[in-house]
């Protein structure tokens, strides 16, 4: 008897699940545990004591089974007097809690979530999710008999805005994947989605009074105007969102309280527009494409082509109908103002208006734009350089990306500012130095982005009030070379970290805290999620030789990067021009090199842009004779040679690579 008992507390102890809240990710705000302990039924009962949360209690009850939703009908929840439950409820009018913000008990009863509005029931929500087993986040986890300890949870954010961009211009991303990366955001209490719809690479949405943008400029390559470029080449692919899937992903991210703001990149950044409609370009008699192997490069609007403003209108006026938002980004980044100062029309307005710089130009053509947004109801948002012309709407939103100071300036000024410098907010960048990914604004590794503190940037109290929030991005260059799981690797578990800078208050929030949560509870979350997270890699650094080597080419070098760079094993070097058919790149060694293998590499390093983008590689043992050694694949080639080595040539195959130059590195010799 006393067996078959111990037998059963045994079962009883097994399925219970009391792991509290000790990994949770964000931390909350106030946690206080406490006795008792609250046991499922047989199944999950939803009470939904308000019906605008009725969205929400359909998506908890998808994580749990068997599970059901009640929404109680006069005295009937009382009659009932269940136990085992979870009701989702709105607190009081009157209740001081902040907006988003959440209550959450654990009772011997129940699971009470009580929310100061939908986003604070849905928090509560994730929170709840977060203190099941992980695998509860795969959904239809099996509820009979699971316990949760007692506990009491306050909890809001800190930040109203916290955000995350991609960028699906670069790289185009799929609408299943969008939705996937929307949910996993919402698992971490991020609530607004900064979609990057378009740039020189990529017109991403459907606008039907100008079906040609996202039909033509939606793919590169092959007969599109658009080139490719990031090493695919002689191959068409790309693809764009319709506007039935942009409805369908907005209502997905709003019932996971995420807003989407759409981003139309203007008025630079703008190639693929100019691509499929050349005349909104300036009037600009001195195009020189003698450096790009005859490719267009100009992407920015002319400012002064009236019709440009007509047809901005048309297209705003369905991004705005596609999108709830209060904010339509516009861009402002970036604007290469050479295009408008050769531009007669562009030069004469300025003339006029006695403006001697281009950005005074930007200010006008954002004022436009502004006005065009105004008459559809919405309110810009900006990249920090659109502040600089002077003139901004008062009520558009600032994102400082440039540096620490842009954030400054913008809450300075007063605009609602989002702080996003891009040396802690760059997820695009390394996050250790032997990792793929960028390193213009440094390494980004989730510790430095961890290390951001608003509080600590230098703003005055009614600065800090001009705050929102942060947000970090996703900048896609390199992913369209990488595999398909790069987008998590490099965004996980970054965006873990992101959660807590925008979230947590900053007396709670501390690295080996945090650390010590990821590893011990939140990345097998992460596991259930299905989310490819990236774990520090095990890199042995590779042994090189740096054999002496002369470099010559039939195109000429450029001035800031010689071809002296790749004789010294230096950095890399740059053309002064890009490359046609039977350009050729010598690497002669001073004597034969006996190597297992030599790596030629044409591109920026993990970025495949300036490469060769088509090109044959030949060997020569004797230094006078050359044999066929293979052709270049996304601009390299690694050699294994047979025999000591005295020469290398890489021959190019292809006309231009849609860039003014082309990149070599030193060769990568690897011994014997
Ligand atoms: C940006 O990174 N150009 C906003
Ligand atoms: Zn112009």
């Amino acid at each position: 008897m006393k067996i078959r008992k111990l037998a059963a507390l045994a079962l009883a102890v097994a399925t219970c699940w009391c792991a509290g809240a000790t990994g949770l990710v964000p931390l909350p705000v106030s946690v206080r545990e406490t006795k008792s302990l609250f046991r499922f039924g047989s199944a999950a009962t939803v009470y939904v004591l308000d019906p605008q949360l009725k969205p929400l209690a359909d998506y908890l009850a998808g994580y749990l089974t068997p599970a059901r939703v009640v929404r109680p009908q006069g005295d009937l929840y009382k009659r009932l007097e269940l136990t085992g439950y979870i009701s989702l409820g709105l607190l009081p009018e009157g209740d001081t809690l902040p907006a988003e913000g959440y209550r959450l008990r654990v009772l011997p009863e129940a699971v009470v979530i009580e929310g100061r509005d939908y986003a604070g029931v849905f928090n509560g929500i994730q929170t709840l999710l977060q203190l099941l087993p992980p695998r509860a986040l795969a959904g239809n986890f099996p509820v009979s008999g699971v316990c949760l300890s007692g506990l009491e949870i306050t909890d809001y954010p800190r930040f109203s805005y916290r955000g995350m961009m991609l960028d699906v211009a670069r790289t185009f991303v799929p609408i299943e994947d969008v939705m996937r990366f929307i949910d996993n955001l919402s698992h971490h209490k991020i609530n607004r989605f900064h979609w990057h719809l378009s740039d020189d690479e990529g017109w991403r949405v459907e606008i039907k009074s100008c079906p040609e943008l996202a039909r033509v400029g939606g793919f590169r390559g092959g007969d599109s105007p658009v080139w490719p470029i990031y090493g695919h080449w002689d191959e068409k692919y790309g693809g764009y969102y319709t506007q039935e899937e942009i409805a369908r992903t907005v209502e997905y991210a709003r019932v996971r309280n995420v807003e989407i703001i759409p981003e139309i990149d203007l008025p630079g950044h703008s190639r693929t527009a100019g691509k499929v409609y050349p005349e909104i370009l300036c009037a600009n008699p001195r195009v020189n494409t003698a450096q790009t192997a005859g490719y267009d490069r100009r992407n920015v609007w002319c400012a002064t082509r009236e019709e440009n403003y007509a047809l901005l209108d048309k297209i705003l006026g369905e991004v705005c109908a596609l999108f709830p938002s209060e904010y339509i980004h516009i861009g402002g980044d970036e604007v290469e103002m050479d295009q408008w100062s050769d531009c007669p029309h562009c030069k004469a307005k300025m003339e006029a208006e006695g403006w001697t710089d281009g950005i005074r130009l930007e200010g006008y053509f954002m004022a436009r734009v502004t006005e065009i947004l105004a008459r559809y109801g919405k309110r810009p948002a900006v990249w920090n350089e659109a502040m600089e012309g002077g003139g901004l709407d008062p009520g558009a939103r600032v994102h400082g990306w440039e540096n620490r100071k842009a954030g400054l300036e913008a809450a300075a000024a007063g605009y609602r500012t989002v702080l996003m410098p891009n040396e802690y907010f760059y997820f695009d960048m390394k996050q250790s130095p032997l990792e793929p990914g960028l390193t213009w604004a440094g390494v980004v590794s989730a510790e430095k982005n961890y290390s951001f503190d608003p509080a600590r940037e230098g703003f005055t109290a009614a600065q800090m009030e001009c705050v929102e929030g942060v947000e970090a991005t996703f900048w896609s260059e390199l992913y369209a070379s990488q595999e398909h799981d790069y987008l998590d690797y490099q965004t996980y578990p970054r965006i873990c970290s992101l959660s807590e800078v925008a979230w947590t208050p900053q007396p709670r929030r501390d690295w080996a805290d945090f650390s010590r949560r990821l590893s011990t509870a939140h990345l097998a979350r992460l596991e259930a999620l299905g989310i490819r997270y990236r774990t520090p890699p095990h890199t042995t650094p590779v042994r090189r030789i740096t054999p002496q080597v002369s470099f010559s080419s039939s195109i000429r070098e450029s001035t800031s990067n010689p071809y002296s760079n790749i004789e010294r094993y230096r950095h890399y070097a740059r053309t002064a021009v890009s490359c046609r058919p039977g350009d050729w790149f010598l690497y002669s060694f001073a004597a034969p090199v006996d190597c297992r293998s030599i790596e030629l590499i044409t591109g920026y390093d993990f970025l495949p842009r300036g490469i060769v983008t088509r090109g044959r590689v030949e060997v020569s043992y004797d230094g006078v004779r050359f044999e066929r050694a293979g052709v270049l694949e996304k601009g390299r080639i690694t050699v294994r040679p047979s025999a000591p080595v005295r020469a290398l040539r890489i021959v190019s195959e292809c006309t231009g690579n849609g860039e003014t130059h082309v990149i070599l590195y030193p060769p990568r010799v690897e011994p014997r």
